[in-house]
């Protein structure tokens, strides 16, 4: 039987990660993986360049039924501190969007730079491999010291063993939830898995009218939730032909639940009531043409419809209590989505180990000592924008440095 100190369970960016800072304050490590590719989140992460971390990351950045619980690991390690790592790998980097930064040539970078930090503390990979079973301490035989695991490669013993499997989008890439299956039969409580940012969808019968935008975008304020459990994000909205995608509702997607409707306004930073009453005092344009010079035509057109007024009105000719509803429409829009586009499109799982059974300090789990819970599986559910991977980089290494 082959003995570890340490057996990390997952070799996407949190198990990578822990695994080689593990391996180079001297511990023995080994990382196990079931895919076939290795860390194919990272590859396919920020189209193509992997938005690896944010300029600006707080605790306010992430979702959790605990949301204090990340801060520690957080404050420990900071995106300047993957930054500094980034740089001494000599990896190009810019900020696109609020603060969020990407390698200018490849993702692949940033998995050849985890890669040399495991090479650099000797960390052995068996991939693809299986993890059949792990024993805790009390359920291994007395003749083994600590942790037993059955693999398709063998049986080995290790001191700790770290959960890093990640979440459960994208199943054809090697998502599972095996994470917290093993979490929950260790007798810890799981915070139920929802799809987050992911794109939301309507009944085919209530979107009926607003398919035609299908490609149209446009800047928006989108809110959902009360109190603390509300979201409100300024960026860009998509119109597709099932729902709403873009940056704005993936965002309000980790925040909304079934039944709750969203509140979108389409023009943020307008008083669009006065705007369209001072037009009506000024101008002898026609309502279609009004509109179409503060939104997209597509847009204009599809919401007088909606509405029963005629586009080709003149302004003068247009009543106010019309103007004012169109203008209340077009600025506090309420819709219910029926759903979203589920595992198979969401960037994170919300959800996971819950943390209120975890140390924040180390990620060592309360219940089963030596077992350890990083990354995604755990539930911290960072927002878009580089937020996700600091969180593996941040749990990995509060993780790795407690060894
Ligand atoms: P991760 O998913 O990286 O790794 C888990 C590993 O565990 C995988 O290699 C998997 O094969 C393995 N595994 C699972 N079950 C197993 C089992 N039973 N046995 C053995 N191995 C098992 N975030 C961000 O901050 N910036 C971005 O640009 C993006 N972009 C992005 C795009 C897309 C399309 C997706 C789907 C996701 C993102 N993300 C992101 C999210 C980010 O990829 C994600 O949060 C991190 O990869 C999570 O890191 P983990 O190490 O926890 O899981």
């Amino acid at each position: 039987m082959q003995s570890f100190d340490l057996v990390v369970i997952g070799a996407g960016a949190a198990g990578l990660f822990c695994a080689g800072m593990a391996g180079q304050r001297g511990q023995r490590v080994l990382v196990i993986d079931h895919a076939e590719r290795l860390a194919e989140k990272i590859r396919i992460s920020g189209g193509g360049r992997c938005n690896f971390t944010n300029r600006d990351v707080g605790p306010a950045n992430f979702l959790s039924e605990n949301p204090a619980f990340c801060r520690s690991a957080l404050a420990r390690y900071s995106s300047q501190d993957f930054i500094a790592l980034v740089q001494k790998h000599g990896i190009g980097f810019h900020e696109k969007h609020k603060g969020q930064l990407f390698c200018d040539d490849s993702s692949e970078q940033i998995i050849q730079m985890l890669l040399s930090e495991c090479e650099a503390g000797a960390v052995q990979r068996w991939q693809p491999c299986t993890v059949i079973d792990v024993h805790a301490p009390a359920e291994a035989s007395a003749a083994v010291a600590g942790f037993r695991l059955e693999t398709s490669r063998g049986v080995v013993q290790a001191k700790a063993v770290v959960v890093a499997t990640g979440g459960l989008s994208i199943p054809k890439i090697g998502a599972s939830d095996w994470g917290l299956r093993l979490a929950k039969r260790l007798g810890h409580n799981i915070i139920e898995p929802r799809a987050a940012l992911v794109p939301l969808t309507f009944d085919a019968e209530a979107w009926a009218p607003f398919s035609s935008l299908s490609g149209l975008s446009l800047p928006v304020m989108v809110s959902t939730g009360k109190g603390k459990a509300r979201g409100r994000f300024l960026e860009d909205l998509l119109f597709t032909h099932r729902g709403l995608s873009g940056p704005a509702i993936l965002q309000i997607s980790s925040f909304w639940k079934d039944g709750e409707s969203l509140q979108i306004d389409l023009a943020p930073d307008v008083d669009l009531t006065a705007k369209l009453l001072e037009a009506k005092a000024e101008s002898r344009r026609q309502l279609g043409n009004e509109l179409a010079s503060l939104f997209p035509q597509r847009l204009a057109q599809a919401w007088t419809e909606r509405l029963g007024l005629d586009g080709s009105r003149t302004m003068p000719e247009c009543k106010d209590r019309d103007l004012q509803n169109l203008a209340s429409q077009l600025q506090a829009w309420q819709l219910a989505p029926s759903g979203s586009e589920g595992w198979r499109k969401a960037e994170v799982m919300r959800g996971g180990v819950d943390t209120r059974e975890l140390n924040s300090q180390d990620m060592q789990s309360k219940r089963v000592p030596g077992l350890y819970f990083i990354g995604e599986v755990v539930d911290v559910t960072g927002w878009l924008g580089g937020y996700n991977f600091q969180w593996a980089w941040a749990s990995a290494a509060a993780c790795a440095r407690s060894l």
